[in-house]
Formats: structure tokens, C-alpha cells, sequence
């Protein structure tokens, strides 16, 4: 019989992948272009940054919750000699990552539809990266599936939105949110979970301490964070 504990896991899994599912339906055909928009092209900045962390010697790099391949695209970009793997829980966003993939002719490039959490390598990876993934994900297991997959001396980077840790920027940030809601959910839709569920996801999270802690539990070394663009996200790293 499961105890309570095993339960009370087994519905925050269960939660987690259903909010994922609620707030990305319909959206896959119009996400390239409303992350750009609505991020006022800072997403792109926030992507180079991350790419520019990778070290440049490596051969193999997972793309955990890669989407439709903003980031994915952008590592093969940059590294046309190495191995980039991408995991996508979603069927909608992952096909349309394979169509870019396919239309660009990428040979360097391997899409995979898996929970991040669930998803095993026989070969090791250099580099483990994600990108908004953090606040939907179980960190504790994720951490720990990464660790078997990375490399001796391999680098994991995460990068999420934050909350703004500065009282004269939380109004500017809920001002933003306000106006996504009332000018966007109009002309948008399929977008309205995101629009009024994400600011509420984001305020609640706790990805940078839980994360920090899972690195520390898988005994990561050089654990930092640093934060983007007016604290409107941040990317932590460590190394294996
Ligand atoms: C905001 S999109 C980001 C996509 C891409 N990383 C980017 O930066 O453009 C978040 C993606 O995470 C995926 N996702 C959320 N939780 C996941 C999980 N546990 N495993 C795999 N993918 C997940 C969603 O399906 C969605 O495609």
C-alpha cells in the first residue's frame, strides 16, 4: 500500500504535468513569435548568454524541455560539430522543432518526446541546459538524472523568469503582467492560462533554493546564479 508521502509525490508529479498541458495547449503555432514580442526580443539576449556559457569544447549537449528549438536550434548553431539532443514533453511544441530542424536541414540535431525527469543517456553529455523549465520541473529527481548523465567536470545550466527581488521593480512587473492580460488575452486566447497563471507560478517558485539545494545534495561544485536583465530571470550553473 503507498504511505501518504509516496501519494502527496505521486499528485505533485501529476500536478505539475497537467499545469504544463493547461498552459501550453494551442499555443505551439504562435510561441516563437509571442516570446519574442512579449519579451520585447530580450528572450534572444537571454539565449545568447546562455550559449556563451557553453564550454566550447563540447561535444554533446541535452536541451531539456527544448519546446519548438529556440535553444536547441541556437546551440546547433554554434557548435555544428557537437551532438544536440533536445527533450520535449509535448507532442504539439516537438513537432514543430522538428519541422525547423528538418527545413534547416540540421544533421546535428536529435528530438526526443520524454519528460525531462524520465529521460536516460547511455552517452554521456557535456553540457545539460534548460531553459523555463525549471519552475514546471521536480528538481530533486531532475538534478539527479542529470548527474547520471553528465560527464566528470560537465556543466549544468538552468535558466528561468524570477521574481523580482526588488520592491521597486515588483510594480513594473506586475504592471506587465496587468497589460498581457488585459490586451492579450483578447486577441490571444489560447494564451490566457499563461497569461494569468504564469506571474502566480513565478511568485510562487522557489526554483533557485530548490535547485541550489539539489546541487548541493548531488554534490555539484561551483554552484553559481546570475541575474538577467533587470532580475527578470536568471541562469545557475554548476559543474559535476
Ligand atoms: C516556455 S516553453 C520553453 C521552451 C524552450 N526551452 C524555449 O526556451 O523556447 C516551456 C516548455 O517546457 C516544456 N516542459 C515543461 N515541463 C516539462 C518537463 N517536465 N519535461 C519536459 N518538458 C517540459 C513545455 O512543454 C514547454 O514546451
Amino acid at each position: 500500500m503507498l504511505g501518504l508521502e509516496a501519494i502527496a509525490v505521486m499528485d505533485t508529479g501529476d500536478q505539475r504535468l497537467e499545469r504544463v498541458h493547461r498552459f501550453f495547449s494551442g499555443t505551439g503555432a504562435t510561441y516563437d513569435w509571442m516570446v519574442t514580442v512579449a519579451t520585447f526580443g530580450i528572450d534572444r539576449r537571454w539565449k545568447r548568454r546562455m550559449v556563451d556559457l557553453i564550454p566550447p569544447d563540447s561535444t554533446r549537449i541535452l536541451d531539456l524541455a527544448c519546446g519548438t528549438g529556440i535553444s536547441t536550434l541556437a546551440l546547433a548553431e554554434r557548435y555544428p560539430n557537437c551532438h544536440i539532443v533536445g527533450v520535449e514533453l509535448r507532442e504539439e511544441y516537438l513537432d514543430l522543432a522538428r519541422s525547423k530542424v528538418q527545413r534547416l536541414g540540421c544533421t546535428n540535431v536529435e528530438l526526443v518526446l520524454s519528460r525531462a525527469e524520465d529521460y536516460r543517456s547511455d552517452e554521456p553529455f557535456d553540457c545539460v541546459v534548460s531553459s523555463y523549465l525549471a519552475k514546471y520541473a521536480d528538481l530533486k529527481s531532475l538534478t539527479h538524472s542529470t548527474k547520471g548523465m553528465l560527464k566528470t567536470g560537465g556543466l549544468l545550466l538552468m535558466h528561468d523568469f524570477t521574481y523580482p527581488p526588488k520592491a521597486y521593480l515588483v510594480w513594473l512587473w506586475r504592471l506587465y503582467f496587468f497589460v498581457l492580460q488585459r490586451l492579450g488575452s483578447p486577441f490571444f486566447p489560447a494564451w490566457c492560462e499563461i497569461f494569468y497563471g504564469l506571474p502566480v507560478l513565478i511568485q510562487e517558485s522557489r526554483w533557485i533554493p530548490e535547485l541550489t539545494e539539489a546541487l548541493r545534495e548531488n554534490e555539484f561544485t561551483e554552484i553559481r546564479m546570475e541575474y538577467l536583465t533587470a532580475y527578470g530571470s536568471a541562469i545557475v550553473t554548476a559543474r559535476k
